[in-house]
């Protein structure tokens, strides 16, 4: 349904209520990616953590994966997608350079005349869409919106490029954000969301864009990812620490409140790293990048069902979600997992 509403009411909560995903079914292995680069299977699982990864079919694109997520997500709730009254499709690799993927999403998932647009923030988009959903809800605009992380970044990858063909794959996930006039301490219960743009080129796809268009002439590496992996890396590392304590701290809460820790995929260095800095246990790191690698804004709802299926996400359980990535961009989110009964 459309998205009508007036503002002022009393305050009601964002409450995640459900998740679903879609990867592609093709898998592509270390082994095969030693085929195509040198690189080795004990190089990549080392550095990286990652053993396996989805890749798209030719046929499929990104509103492809977001709408099987979605349909996913609909499905394991019980939830009529005319009651959907906003979607948001965070991706940094649209269908198109315009219409945005949402409305193609919310047509495909029989979510008439719904309130749907993009946001790109790269791998913190999913942060900045539960961020934007949570406003909408808290102020009584929207009541049940549905956030969407999709990528189809094989079709930006150099696939010449060991340093980062290694890294980079395709998914979809899905949450539910429904209007709930609960207490304090349910629903979102924060967000930290940042950005440093003064290093663009450490993280980004150079050609395509307005600044540079691509033309004939245009070699294809510059139409992919190119990255400094060690910049990256620092700042990562870094970010993930200071952003969730920077959150923590406003929420007036300690890392010991925290039942699971989902953050963006990158690495299993990058996240080691960060639960010996936070003092939290490792079990209560939710790591799935081993079988998905790096799927962007995809990789938070993903590793949030991974917790789901794996028995790791109980009732009321205290979530807490970061994402980083190219701009440079960052986000937290502290949410309890409520899930409609
Ligand atoms: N196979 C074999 N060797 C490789 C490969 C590969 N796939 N890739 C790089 N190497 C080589 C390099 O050429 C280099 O060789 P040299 O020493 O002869 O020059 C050597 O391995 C070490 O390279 P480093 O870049 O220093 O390796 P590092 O240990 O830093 O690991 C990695 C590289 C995995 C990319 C790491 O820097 C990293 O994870 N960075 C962060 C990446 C990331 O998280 N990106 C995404 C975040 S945001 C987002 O998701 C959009």
């Amino acid at each position: 349904m459309s998205l009508v509403a007036t503002t002022g009411r009393a305050r009601p909560r964002a409450r995640l209520t459900g998740v679903g995903t879609y990867v592609p079914t093709r898998v592509l292995t270390n082994a095969e990616l030693e085929e195509m680069v040198d690189t080795s299977d004990e190089w990549i699982v080392s550095r990286t953590g990652i053993h396996e990864r989805h890749i798209a079919a030719d046929d499929e694109a990104t509103t492809d994966l977001a709408a099987a997520a979605v349909r996913d997500l609909l499905e394991r709730t019980g939830t009529d997608p005319s009651s959907v009254d906003l979607l948001v499709v965070a991706t940094t690799t649209p269908d198109y350079v315009f219409p945005p993927c949402a409305p193609l999403v919310g047509t495909k998932s029989g979510m008439d005349y719904v309130a749907a647009y993009d946001t790109n923030a790269v791998c913190s988009g999913f942060m900045y869409g539960i961020a934007q959903a949570t406003g909408m809800i808290e102020s009584g605009i929207a009541r049940r919106a549905v956030v969407v992380g999709a990528e189809t970044l094989s079709r930006i990858i150099d696939w010449d490029d060991r340093a980062t063909c290694v890294l980079f794959a395709d998914g979809a996930g899905a949450v539910m954000l429904e209007a709930d006039e609960g207490e304090q301490g349910s629903g979102v219960m924060g967000v930290e969301l940042g950005s440093d743009g003064s290093s663009p080129s450490d993280l980004w796809v150079p050609a395509g864009g307005t600044r540079t268009p691509r033309t004939d002439d245009t070699p294809r590496a510059e139409s992919c990812i190119q990255m400094n992996g060690r910049e990256v890396f620092r700042f990562a590392t870094r970010i993930l620490v200071e952003s969730s304590n920077r959150l923590l701290t406003e929420a007036g809460m300690t890392i010991d409140d925290v039942d699971l820790m989902v953050a963006h995929q990158a690495n299993e260095r990058i996240l080691d790293h960060a639960s010996e800095r936070m003092g939290i246990a490792r079990e209560k790191v939710v790591m799935n990048l081993d079988r998905y690698g790096n799927t962007s804004s995809a990789s938070i709802p993903l590793a949030l069902a991974d917790a789901r299926d794996r028995g790791m996400l109980e009732d009321g359980a205290v979530l807490l979600m970061v994402g980083f990535g190219a701009g440079l961009t960052w986000g937290s989110v502290l949410v309890r997992w409520e899930p409609r009964s």
